[in-house]
Order: C-alpha cells, then sequence, then structure tokens
C-alpha cells in the first residue's frame, strides 16, 4: 500500500471487500456494466487490478491481463464526479510502470468506436490504432458496435514519462512501490 500524502492519493491493489463500492461506479459508467462475478473471477484469476482512492473514496481503477510480452488492458473506469482530473492517466502511468520492467513491452485494447471520451484519452496517452473488431460490443438497440483495437509502445512511453518530467517520475515512486 502507498499513500501520495499531499495529494491525499492512494494507489493499491483492489480486494474483494471493495467490489460494493467499485460495483456503483462500474454501474453507473457503462451500458452493460461488468458483473460482480466478472470482478471475483478476475481477482481469482490474478488479473493487475488497481484503485485509486482520494480521501478515502474510491475515485478510478484498472484491470489488466498479463500476456506474453504484453499486457491487455480490460477494464479502466473512473467515478463520473472526478473525471478530467487526471486520474485515468495516473493508472496508465502505474501500468506502464510496473509492465516494462516485468518485460513486458506492449499495450492492447479495445474500445468502442463511439466512445469519443476514451478514443482521445488513449489517443493522447500514445495509443495507436491497430485494428477494428467488426460487431464486438452489445448494443442497447439491437445492432452491435465495433472496437477499436489499440496498442501502445510501453517503453517508448516510459521514456517519454521519464522526459516529460521529474514530477511525474515521483508521483510514481509514491503512489507504488516496484
Ligand atoms: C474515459 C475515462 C476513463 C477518462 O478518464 P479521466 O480520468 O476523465 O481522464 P483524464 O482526466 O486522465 O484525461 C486525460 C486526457 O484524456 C482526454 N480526455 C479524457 N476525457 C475526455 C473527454 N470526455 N473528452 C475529450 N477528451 C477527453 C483529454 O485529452 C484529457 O486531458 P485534459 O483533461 O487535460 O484535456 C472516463 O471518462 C470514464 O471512466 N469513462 C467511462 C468508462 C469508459 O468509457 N472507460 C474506457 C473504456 S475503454
Amino acid at each position: 500500500m502507498n499513500v501520495h500524502a499531499q495529494s491525499g492519493l492512494l494507489l493499491r491493489p483492489l480486494e474483494l471487500t471493495d467490489l460494493d463500492e467499485l460495483m456503483t461506479i462500474e454501474v453507473g459508467s457503462y451500458p452493460f456494466p461488468w458483473s460482480r462475478g466478472n470482478f471475483v473471477d478476475s481477482l481469482a484469476s490474478g488479473y493487475q487490478a488497481q484503485g485509486l482512492w482520494l480521501d478515502d473514496v474510491l475515485v478510478a481503477y484498472c484491470w489488466a491481463m498479463e500476456g506474453v510480452e504484453e499486457l491487455h488492458l480490460l477494464n479502466l473506469t473512473v467515478h463520473p464526479e472526478h473525471r478530467r482530473c487526471g486520474h485515468a492517466q495516473r493508472l496508465l502511468d502505474d501500468l506502464v510502470g510496473w509492465a516494462v520492467p516485468r518485460a513486458l513491452w506492449w499495450m492492447w485494447l479495445e474500445v468502442r468506436a463511439s466512445n469519443q471520451a476514451a478514443r482521445s484519452l488513449y489517443e493522447r496517452y500514445g495509443f495507436e490504432e491497430s485494428g477494428l473488431r467488426r460487431g464486438y460490443y452489445p448494443n442497447v438497440r439491437s445492432s452491435r458496435e465495433d472496437a477499436v483495437l489499440m496498442r501502445l509502445d510501453m517503453r517508448q512511453r516510459l521514456e517519454a514519462m521519464k522526459r516529460e518530467s521529474a514530477v511525474v517520475d515521483g508521483m510514481q515512486g509514491a503512489l507504488r512501490t516496484p
């Protein structure tokens, strides 16, 4: 567990006891949210699951699955009242800082084609579009929606983070010990 005392931010692995709080955010964020069972299974599978708390309130979380030389980002969600505060970027920075020393070079994800907020976040972060999965997602209407497949070169991103500012480096160290 690591505390970033000055900002009131705490980043730590998610646990079963966090799921009630998490489910409120999940259900309020997606038309087709993950079920509680999906999260329980993901914990049992040993997926990377990090939560970010601000003054004891869960404000964001991410789930990722480790593969060979790659990481698959499965879920990245920020509390609706805490968006545009840099929390998603903070969680991505943490994942990159965790993954590269473990020889995981690429981060992959799928995003709904209509999800402009998420696509903007990922593009700005350095992800590149790598393909399209047609009809990947269910939709509220009968037709299904395409997923855009995106890929990040995490080594390149980590180098950019190091160059960008000492502040980011300091935050990384404060939020999670490698
Ligand atoms: C997408 C999401 C995770 C972004 O989280 P966030 O914490 O608000 O993002 P950040 O504050 O880290 O944003 C970083 C940058 O991404 C871009 N961005 C984020 N949200 C955006 C939006 N709604 N519109 C346009 N650009 C956006 C901006 O460039 C932003 O930088 P800026 O605020 O300085 O302009 C959040 O909106 C969310 O949880 N949405 C619902 C769940 C979801 O769609 N998850 C992604 C599934 S693939």
